[in-house]
C-alpha cells in the first residue's frame, strides 16, 4: 500500500471535501492557491503511479462485475465477492465502479457496498486511491429503494421553473451522496428533436435554449448544495437525432445543425462547472463519436476549454469492432478511443481493457504522457469531491425527517406543476376540468394503476418495470384520485386495463359505464417505461386497442378527460379531437398519481406548457422553430404545419391576457439590449384562481443568409395575476442572441428587420441596423 496514509486525512476533510462545489462557479471564488493546492496533490500521487495503476485509473466496471454469479445474473441476494472484488481493484486497479448489478438497493446495502469498496481499494490496492462511484440518478435517486423519485426530464422541462429543477437536483444529489456515491451520470442535455428516439423522455425537449437553462439548473443543483455530487453532461454530441429514430443507428448532422441544436446546452453546462462528459454511444457522419477527434478533441477541450474528465458509455469502445466495425480488433478499439481523447472507459463487463491498454504503452502505440492527461483528469475530480480527503465513506446515516419531508413535498410540487392542460372544451355551460371531486367519476386505461407507468425507465432497474421495485405506498393515478374523491364524499370507480387489453375488455369498461354513470370518465392511455434500445418503435402512432378505448368512451356520451402518461408524443390522429378535456402528465414519477388526482379535482391548477411539438400524425413531425418551406403545403398554401398540439401549450384554471407588447425603441445596434415591456391581465377562469403563464419569446428573423427559422424561442419567464389584477414585466433581450451559426460554422447577427412574439400576441417588428460578417 502506497501513500494511502497521505489519503486519509479527516482534519482537511471539511474545507476540502467541497472544493468541488467551490470549484463549481470558476471564477471569482476559484483563488490560484487552491488550484496549485490541487495541481500539487493530484502531481503528487500522479508520481507514485505505475502505468498499472494508471490504465487502472482509467477503468470503470459495472458493479455487476464485484457480484457473486455472472455479470447480468448475479445471484440474489446481491453480495460481494471478496475474489472477484480483489482481482478487479487489487490486480487490475480499477479505478472506477458504476451502477447496480442490475436492480435497486436500500441505502443499508448501498452503504455496505461503497464501504468495503472502498476499504479494498484504500487499504488492499497498491495506490490506496478511492473508487469513483458513478450511478444513473436521474429523477432522484433511482437505484435506492424508498428515495424520492420525481419527474423526469420531459416533466421538468414542462415546469419551466428552473428553480424548482435546482432545487430537485439539490435533494437528488443529498440522497445519492449518502449512500456514498459522488458521481451521477445526469443530466441529459440532448435536444429532443425527435419523438420516435426511445431517450425523448429523458430530455428536456426540442428547445435549444429551454434545455440549456434546465441543465444549467440542473448542473448546479447537484453541484453547489450543501451535499452535492458531480454531474456528467450526456450524451456528448448529437445522440438525439439518429435518421431511423431508432436507438444508436445512423446519425447525419452537419457542423452548423451541431452547433445550433446540439452544442448549446453543453456549452452552458461546462460552464457551469460540470466536471464530467459522457460520450455519444453512437455515430455522426459515418463516425462513430468514441474515435472522433474533432468532437471529442477540437470541439470539447479546445472550443469549449472542457477541462473535466471523458467518459464513454456502456462497453463503447468493445463495440467499435463488433458493431460499428472502424477497428479490427479490440486493442485497435483501445488505441482509438484513447487517441481520440477519452478519459475513462465503462468497459464495464470485462478486464481486457487494462490489459490491451498496458500492451498498446508498452508497445509505445500509446504513450505514458497520454495516459498522464487522462489520469491526471481522473484524480483532479476525485480531489474535487474530497475522495481523498474522507469524502469517500457514505455518510453514517439518511438526512433528517425534514429533509425528507422537503424533498416528499418538492417532488409532489414539480409533478403539478409539470402537468400540462391542452384542452378544456365546455361542457354544459363550463369548462370540462376541474371536475368535481364529490360527484361520480369513473378512471380507466392502462396506465391508471400502475406505478411503473408513472416512473418512466431507470426507476429501480434500467428498463423501469419491475414492480418488486417500486417505493411502497406510492399510489398509482387511479388510487390517488380515489382517495381524493373519498375525500369530498365522491365516488370514484377505477377500472384497470393492462397494456395488452382487447375488445371484451372495453366491453367490461363499457358496462362499468352503465352501471355507474359517471358524470366523467377519465381514459388514462401512454406508454409502459423504456429506455434505450428496447424502446425503438415501429411506429409513432399510439397502439390500436388504445384508439379504440378513446373511441368507445367518447361512444358512451359521458365526457372524456385524456391523461396521457408517457414521455414521448404518440399520435392518435383518428381520435385525438374527441376528448372533451386533454391533460400530458409526462413521467411524473412517484408523486403524479397524486399531481394527476389534484389536477383533475382542482385543488391545484395545472401549470406546465409543452417543451415540443406534439405531431398529429406519425410521419408529420416538425418542431416549432422549422424553417418556411415546411409550411407549404400540397395546395401550396402555408398551412402544413398542423401538429396537435404547438411547442410551449398549455392553460391553467384562469386565463392570463396579454394586454401589451411594446419595445423601448424600434431600431437597434448590435450591441443594444432590447427592453420588451409585456403588460398582462387576469382574463376570468375558475373563480378565486390566479393566472399563471410562462412568457414565451420568439424572434423572427425576416431575411438571413441561413433560411431563417419562423420562430426562436430567445427568453422566457413565469407570471402570474391574481383574479381583477393586472401585471407587467420587462425583459431584457440582448441584439446579440438574435443570431444563428452562418455558412461559415460562426454564431452571427445579422441586421435587418426582426419580428419579435410574446406568446398569441401579434409580433412588434424591430430594425437592426450595423455592420456584421457576412459569408
Ligand atoms: C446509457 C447512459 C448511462 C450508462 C450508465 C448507458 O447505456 O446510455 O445514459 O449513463 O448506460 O448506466
Amino acid at each position: 500500500m502506497r501513500a494511502n496514509a497521505t489519503f486519509i486525512l479527516p482534519a482537511l476533510m471539511a474545507g476540502m471535501s467541497f472544493c468541488f462545489f467551490s470549484c463549481g462557479e470558476r471564477g471569482a471564488s476559484d483563488a490560484p492557491s487552491t488550484k496549485s493546492e490541487r495541481e500539487v496533490f493530484v502531481d503528487s500521487v500522479l508520481a507514485t503511479l505505475t502505468v498499472e495503476d494508471k490504465v487502472g485509473e482509467m477503468t470503470q466496471l459495472t458493479l455487476d462485475m464485484l457480484l457473486t454469479g455472472a455479470p447480468y445474473a448475479s445471484e440474489e441476494p446481491h453480495r460481494l465477492d471478496s475474489t472477484e472484488l480483489r482481482e478487479a481493484l487489487v490486480k487490475w486497479r480499477v479505478g472506477s465502479i458504476l451502477n447496480c448489478g442490475g436492480h435497486a438497493y436500500p441505502p443499508e446495502t448501498w452503504r455496505g457496498f461503497i464501504t468495503e469498496i472502498q476499504r479494498i481499494a484504500q487499504e488492499e490496492k497498491a495506490s490506496g486511491i478511492p473508487v469513483l462511484y458513478g450511478i444513473d440518478a436521474i429523477h432522484g435517486a433511482t437505484y435506492t429503494t424508498g428515495a424520492v423519485l420525481g419527474p423526469q426530464q420531459i416533466g421538468l422541462a414542462a415546469t419551466w421553473d428552473t428553480a424548482m429543477v435546482r432545487e430537485f437536483a439539490q435533494h437528488t444529489a443529498r440522497e445519492v451522496r449518502e449512500v456514498g456515491i459522488p458521481w451521477n451520470f445526469s443530466p441529459v442535455l440532448d435536444v429532443g428533436r425527435d419523438p420516435r428516439w426511445p431517450r425523448f423522455w429523458e430530455t428536456f425537449g426540442e428547445d435549444v435554449l429551454l434545455a440549456s437553462d434546465m441543465g444549467e439548473a440542473m448542473v448546479r443543483g447537484y453541484q453547489e448544495g450543501p451535499v452535492p455530487v458531480a454531474a456528467t453532461l450526456k450524451h456528448f454530441l448529437g445522440y438525439s437525432q439518429p435518421i431511423s429514430g431508432k436507438d444508436r443507428t445512423q446519425a447525419w448532422i452537419p457542423e452548423r445543425v451541431l452547433r445550433t441544436y446540439f452544442l448549446p446546452p453543453f456549452q452552458r453546462a461546462i460552464a457551469a462547472g460540470a466536471p464530467a462528459i459522457m460520450v455519444n454511444s453512437g455515430e455522426i457522419n459515418g463516425t462513430p463519436v468514441h474515435v472522433d477527434r474533432w468532437v471529442l478533441k477540437d470541439l470539447l477541450r479546445e472550443e469549449l476549454g472542457f477541462e473535466g474528465v471523458v467518459v464513454t458509455d456502456w462497453e463503447d469502445v468493445k463495440y467499435l469492432y463488433t458493431r460499428h466495425k472502424v477497428a479490427a480488433d479490440y486493442k485497435e478499439a483501445v488505441r482509438m478511443a484513447i487517441e481520440a481523447g477519452i478519459d475513462m472507459a465503462m468497459v464495464p463487463v470485462d478486464l481486457e481493457f487494462p490489459q490491451l491498454l498496458m500492451e498498446l504503452v508498452k508497445e509505445g502505440e500509446v504513450t505514458e504522457a497520454r495516459l498522464d492527461e487522462s489520469v491526471r483528469r481522473i484524480l483532479g475530480m476525485k480531489y474535487d469531491l474530497g475522495l481523498f480527503h474522507g469524502g469517500a465513506l457514505p455518510a453514517a446515516e439518511g438526512g433528517s425527517a425534514a429533509e425528507r419531508a422537503a424533498f416528499e413535498g418538492l417532488a409532489l410540487q414539480a409533478a403539478g406543476r409539470s402537468m400540462t392542460l391542452l384542452r378544456n372544451d365546455s361542457v354544459a355551460g363550463r369548462p370540462l376540468l376541474p371536475l368535481d371531486p364529490a360527484a361520480r367519476v369513473l378512471v380507466t386505461g392502462p396506465t391508471a394503476n400502475l406505478l411503473n407507468a408513472l416512473n418512466g425507465g431507470w426507476t429501480g432497474t434500467w428498463q423501469g418495470l419491475d414492480t418488486a421495485y417500486n417505493t411502497p405506498g406510492r399510489p398509482t393515478a387511479g388510487q390517488a384520485v380515489e382517495r381524493r374523491w373519498a375525500e369530498s364524499g365522491g365516488d370514484a370507480v377505477v377500472v384497470p386495463l393492462a397494456m395488452d387489453f382487447g375488445d371484451g375488455d372495453i366491453r367490461a369498461v363499457e358496462s362499468a359505464v352503465k352501471r355507474q354513470k359517471p358524470q366523467a370518465l377519465v381514459v388514462m392511455v401512454g406508454e409502459m417505461p423504456y429506455t434505450e434500445k428496447p424502446g425503438d418503435i415501429e411506429d409513432l402512432n399510439l397502439p390500436q386497442n388504445q384508439r379504440d378505448l378513446i373511441r368507445a368512451m367518447e361512444r358512451t356520451g359521458v365526457p372524456v378527460v385524456l391523461v396521457y402518461v408517457g414521455g414521448r408524443p404518440r399520435t392518435f390522429a383518428d381520435v385525438a379531437d374527441l376528448p372533451e378535456a386533454f391533460l400530458m402528465a409526462y413521467l411524473p414519477g412517484d408523486y403524479g398519481g397524486e399531481a394527476i388526482a389534484q389536477v383533475l379535482a382542482g385543488d391545484i391548477q395545472p401549470a406546465g406548457r409543452l417543451p415540443f411539438t406534439w405531431p398529429r400524425h406519425p410521419s408529420s413531425h416538425t418542431p416549432y422553430d422549422h424553417k418556411y418551406t415546411d409550411r407549404i403545403h400540397t395546395d401550396f398554401s402555408e398551412k402544413a404545419f398542423q401538429p396537435l398540439f404547438s411547442f410551449g401549450s398549455g392553460m391553467g384554471y384562469a386565463r392570463l391576457d396579454l394586454t401589451g407588447v411594446e419595445t423601448d425603441r424600434s431600431t437597434y445596434g448590435l450591441q443594444d439590449t432590447v427592453r420588451l415591456t409585456v403588460r398582462f391581465a387576469h382574463g376570468g377562469g375558475r373563480e378565486g384562481v390566479p393566472a399563471a403563464e410562462v412568457l414565451q419569446f420568439f424572434s423572427q428573423d425576416s431575411v438571413a443568409s441561413i433560411t431563417p427559422a419562423v420562430d426562436q424561442l430567445r427568453a422566457w419567464r413565469r407570471v402570474e395575476v391574481q383574479p381583477g389584477a393586472q401585471g407587467e414585466t420587462e425583459m431584457a433581450i440582448p441584439v446579440q442572441s438574435l443570431g444563428f451559426i452562418n455558412r461559415d460554422n460562426e454564431y452571427v447577427v445579422e441586421p435587418g428587420v426582426f419580428g419579435l412574439r410574446v406568446n398569441g400576441h401579434p409580433p412588434v417588428a424591430i430594425q437592426v441596423v450595423g455592420e456584421s460578417k457576412k459569408p
